[in-house]
């Protein structure tokens, strides 16, 4: 920040006016956050609560955004000591939210387990088999309602910033889902939200990760499918669960219905009954699906993944206009999850960063899930010169620090798992197809 007065321009002065109106913002909302929750137990006033909470948030980090790059001499004490307090309360603001969205959640798949259970007068037989078992699933009295129980995920406790790198889907998945969640009434006309995204990359760079961040952060009601389970669990009984998914999905909007592997929905049976019975299934989700999609007033999202879209027909393709790519990560990233990898382990090291950028050089091609592979064999080489008998005594503090030849040993070991041509072909549909 320059203090010299002859730089500061009158965009500068704009900015520092941003500055301090987005402070002063943030702070307002905040305390009328903090005001409301105390002591606050109704659910429905926690939404409300969460709200004031992304309000200050967005605030905030608006604020961060337009911190003015030349500033009068007088106000740059002043500044920097508001961007300390902006980004303080920017985490507290988000530390809370998860907190309250983990009880929203939780409360909330409570209620439907008592709506099912209300909803659904059961004769005296049933009951009293229902009866003999425990536990929440014992309250359903269909195979259809405990399993569409089973694919409600409470709180995953994965936050979006624990997923590394992939800002640009980051952003994106904020913008179409998070903010949209939080703030309904901005998101309406032409800023209605997409109701079908598609995360599609290589294998093991983070889009079962980030479905289940934007699931924590959004607070919705997330139902977690396998394309696969709805091709074998359901078979038979699959366009009647397709059905009931949609509904309940419905009556707890919002809600986000994420299906991982959406490439494996097209899979083909051999014996011609299975083959119709999935086409079926596959049928009634698209009619579903178009269902949500024309009712503009439904907060419902349909999250897909996969790593062969280019699999994926036309029809399922259509259904998500919004289709984000997400790579494998850069040689940036890859430095920093190789010491992300060992710092949060705590397991000691002796790499330099020069070894560290060597390390991310060699390891091109190699994505978030195989260098952590990576890690955990180069952590596992200071422990091979140890013999057997001193292993079973010994300490942390005993085994030397892991060193850059023990990662370079590892990738002797440790191999990329995305094939070159997978690569191209996701590139291609990637450029022809979707955000990159
Ligand atoms: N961006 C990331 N940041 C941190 N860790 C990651 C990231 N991506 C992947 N990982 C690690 O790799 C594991 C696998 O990631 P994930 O299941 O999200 O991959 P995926 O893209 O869904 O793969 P697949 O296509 O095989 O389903 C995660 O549990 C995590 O440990
Ligand atoms: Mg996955």
């Amino acid at each position: 920040m320059h203090a010299n007065r002859a730089l500061v321009t009158d965009a500068e002065k704009q900015r520092l006016t941003n500055f301090n109106n987005w402070h002063a913002k943030g702070l307002n909302f905040l305390r009328e956050a903090l005001d409301a929750d105390e002591g606050c137990a109704d659910v429905q006033q926690k939404r409300e609560i969460i709200k004031l909470y992304e309000k200050a948030i967005v605030a905030f980090e608006s604020g961060l955004r337009s911190v003015p790059k030349a500033v009068p001499a007088g106000s740059k004490v002043e500044v920097q000591s508001r961007m300390q307090v902006m980004q303080k309360h920017l985490d507290g603001s988000r530390d809370r939210i998860a907190k309250l969205r983990k009880d929203l959640i939780q409360s909330s798949t409570d209620e439907i387990v008592r709506n099912l259970q209300n909803s659904k007068p059961r004769s005296v037989s049933e009951a009293s088999t229902s009866a003999k078992k425990t536990g929440v699933a014992a309250l359903f009295a269909t195979k259809e309602e405990q399993e569409i129980l089973g694919c409600i995920v409470g709180s995953t406790n994965i936050g979006l910033d624990d997923v590394l790198g992939n800002d640009a889907a980051k952003l994106a998945l904020e913008e179409s889902v998070i903010l949209p969640a939080v703030n309904p009434s901005l998101f309406t006309g032409l800023r209605t939200p997409t109701k079908g995204i598609l995360l599609f990359g290589p294998p093991g760079n983070g889009k079962t990760m980030l479905a289940k961040a934007v699931a924590n952060e959004a607070g919705c009601t997330f139902f977690n499918i396998s394309a696969a389970t709805i091709m074998s669990k359901w078979v038979g009984q699959g366009e009647k669960m397709m059905r009931e998914l949609f509904r309940v999905a419905r009556a707890k909007q919002p809600s986000i219905i994420f299906i991982d592997e959406v490439d494996s929905m097209l899979c083909t049976r051999t014996d011609d009954e299975g083959a119709g019975a999935s086409r079926r299934v596959i049928t009634e989700f698209l009619l579903q699906f178009d269902g949500v999609t024309s009712d503009v007033s439904d907060r419902v999202l349909v999250l897909g993944a996969t790593n062969r879209p280019f699999d994926l027909d036309d029809g399922v393709l259509r259904r998500f206009p919004r289709r984000i790519f997400i790579d494998l990560p850069d040689a940036r990233a890859r430095e920093h999850l190789i010491l992300h990898n060992f710092k949060n382990t705590n397991t000691r090291h002796q790499i330099s960063s020069m070894q560290l950028k060597e390390a991310a050089r060699f390891t091109q091609g190699y994505s978030y899930s195989d260098l952590t592979a990576l890690c955990r064999e180069a952590a596992m080489v200071p422990l091979r010169g140890i013999s057997r008998t001193k292993l079973r005594s010994a300490t942390a503090r005993d085994i030397r620090p892991v060193q850059y030849e023990d990662l370079v040993k590892a990738m002797d070991i440790i191999k990329p798992s995305t094939t070159p041509t997978n690569l191209y072909k996701l590139h291609a549909f990637a450029k022809d197809f979707a955000q990159v």
